[in-house]
């Protein structure tokens, strides 16, 4: 399978790079300018890209990744990937008076292979303009030798480098993000064209290599894995299943902090796919240990070292176990900065599991560990989950505990567990589901006064929380229709006798969070 390379050296853009480059069928990685990068060579690697990075480029930096550019492969530096290039190969990278950043017009020069007939428009002269995304505060200011200048713009003269006969190519403007208009094409001239990539990074071929890859590294031995009803563990549970069938155990874990009839909707989905789903009611267990726990951080240590508890438990009853599954999708992988490929790694104390002890001796098996979400959702769907299952919100690992302020009983559950499927089910009626990123109900602790029939009622309070988001880092409250969330709120306190009213929580992340605890 043919590759890219993305050197990351710390852009917040770097993710984006990877994303659009796999959004043209083209496999990448993204490997931190921190690992060891002395044994990249050209085997199997087509082509590299260089991040930029909030640094200045200077001889430290040269000294250090000059070999990069001897690996004998296309090169293309972006931003401060292309001062690096600039730099080591004998240019001048100096400061500019004012940091550039927005949009610019690029004009394309010197018919280099990387920008030739890509344009967005033309001036009287005819000469081909782009419109450019930039964002730097250094540029290149002397051409290294080998080198001609391909792009230029009224701020940045050098803005776009080439050393042809080496395929060594510099853009000074970042092509990934959407605002360069023409960014995809250009992504795709470097990685097509000039590394001659193949476009083979489709969800079939990956469940194909993905199946053979996982028979061949589990043999005849059994998998555990934690299935959560959440999509990655989802997509694992799926993808494992069609490699090894029923070697295969799934353990689902009822904590009593789940959301209504998830457990059931989470095993009618497996039903028929003939999935090993071990059910394990240990609702007693967590809501015991949960008992007089008021503090937020309390109770998602408690919850998770009791899921370890119950998991192990369950995990050690099980014959010829070699292996734990996990979900591990690639922003895990890239934040925890573990950057590298492969799908087996011996287990470590600290995982997405929350540690299980060393005596298990399981090798961790993480199949999605290499895909984005909305590479997940795709793998997930080809593999036949239902789409609505895919496209279901986001459910936190200590589930209503962390949607009931304070202590947590289970009459609270019960009570919020009512009042969330309420919310849900009116957004899915009224077509809102998927316009919404994240929908729930939070359980206040609070009592306040109604009136219900003829009688005063001194009952519950409950926020609805409704957010639109991206990357759930930053978050917009969902500006629902004032009627249908007075709807939501009538059916609610209507039909939960312990609930008297309820309120919108209007608050965008920052400052708040989306979950209120
Ligand atoms: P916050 O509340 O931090 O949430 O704005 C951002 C996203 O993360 C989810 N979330 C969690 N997910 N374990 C999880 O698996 C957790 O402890 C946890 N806390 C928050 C939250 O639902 C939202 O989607």
């Amino acid at each position: 399978m043919t590759k890219i390379i993305i050197i990351d050296f710390g852009s917040q853009y770097t993710q984006l790079i990877a994303r659009r480059i796999r959004e043209m069928n083209v496999y990448c990685e993204i490997i931190s300018c921190n690992s060891d990068l002395a044994a990249l060579d050209e085997k199997g690697n087509n082509g590299i890209i260089l991040s930029g990075g909030p640094e200045t480029v200077d001889e430290h930096y040269v000294n250090k990744f000059s070999a990069l550019f001897e690996v004998g492969c296309p090169v293309l530096g972006i931003c401060f990937g292309m001062q690096l290039m600039a730099l080591a190969a004998g240019g001048v990278v100096s400061s500019t008076v004012r940091m550039e950043y927005g949009h610019a017009s690029l004009r394309a020069r010197g018919h280099s292979k990387l920008l030739a007939d890509i344009e967005d428009n033309v001036n009287e002269a005819g000469h081909g303009l782009l419109d450019v995304w930039m964002s730097h505060g250094d540029s290149v200011t002397k051409l290294p030798s080998g080198f001609k200048c391909i792009a230029s713009t009224t701020t940045t003269p050098i803005a776009g480098i080439a050393n042809e006969a080496r395929d060594h190519y510099g853009l000074q403007f970042h092509p990934e993000v959407k605002n360069t208009t023409k960014g995809l094409e250009i992504l795709k001239r470097f990685c097509v064209d000039l590394c001659g990539c193949e476009r083979d990074w489709t969800s079939s071929n990956f469940i194909d290599r993905r199946v053979e890859s996982i028979k061949n590294l589990v043999k005849t031995d059994s998998v555990v894995l934690g299935l959560s009803g959440g999509i990655d563990s989802s997509v694992t549970a799926a993808l494992i299943h069609l490699a090894i069938g029923d070697r295969l155990t799934c353990l689902f874990v009822d904590n009593g902090l789940l959301r209504k009839d998830e457990a059931s909707a989470v095993l009618e989905i497996f039903k028929n796919r003939g999935l090993k789903i071990r059910l394990i009611n240990a609702r007693e267990i967590f809501l015991k240990k949960l008992e007089g726990v008021t503090e937020p951080e309390d109770k998602r240590k408690i919850i998770g070292k009791t899921f370890i508890e119950v998991f192990e438990h369950e995990a050690q009853a099980l014959k010829n176990i070699k292996w734990l599954a996990q979900g591990t999708i690639y922003p895990d992988v890239i934040e925890s900065a573990g950057v590298k490929d492969g799908m087996g790694h011996v287990i470590k104390s600290h995982h997405n599991v929350g540690g299980l002890p060393e005596t298990m001796r399981l090798s961790l098996l993480e199949p999605i560990r290499n895909l984005f979400k909305d590479e997940v959702k795709r793998i997930g769907e080809e593999l036949g989950l239902p789409k609505k299952h895919m496209l279901r919100h986001p459910f936190p690992g200590p589930g209503l505990a962390v949607r009931i302020l304070g202590e947590v009983t289970n009459e609270k559950c019960e009570i919020l567990r009512e009042a969330d499927s309420i919310f849900i089910d009116e957004l899915e009626k009224a077509d809102l589901y998927n316009s919404v990123s994240q929908a729930f109900v939070v359980f206040l602790p609070i009592r306040s006064v109604g009136v219900k029939g003829d009688g005063r009622a001194y009952e519950y309070v409950v926020a609805l929380r409704a957010v639109t988001t991206d990357d759930y880092m930053t978050a917009k409250s969902a500006e629902l229709d004032f009627s249908f969330l007075n709807g939501v709120a009538t059916r609610i306190a209507n039909s939960i006798p312990k609930i008297a009213r309820v309120v919108y929580d209007i608050t965008s992340k920052p400052p708040a969070t989306i979950e209120w605890e």
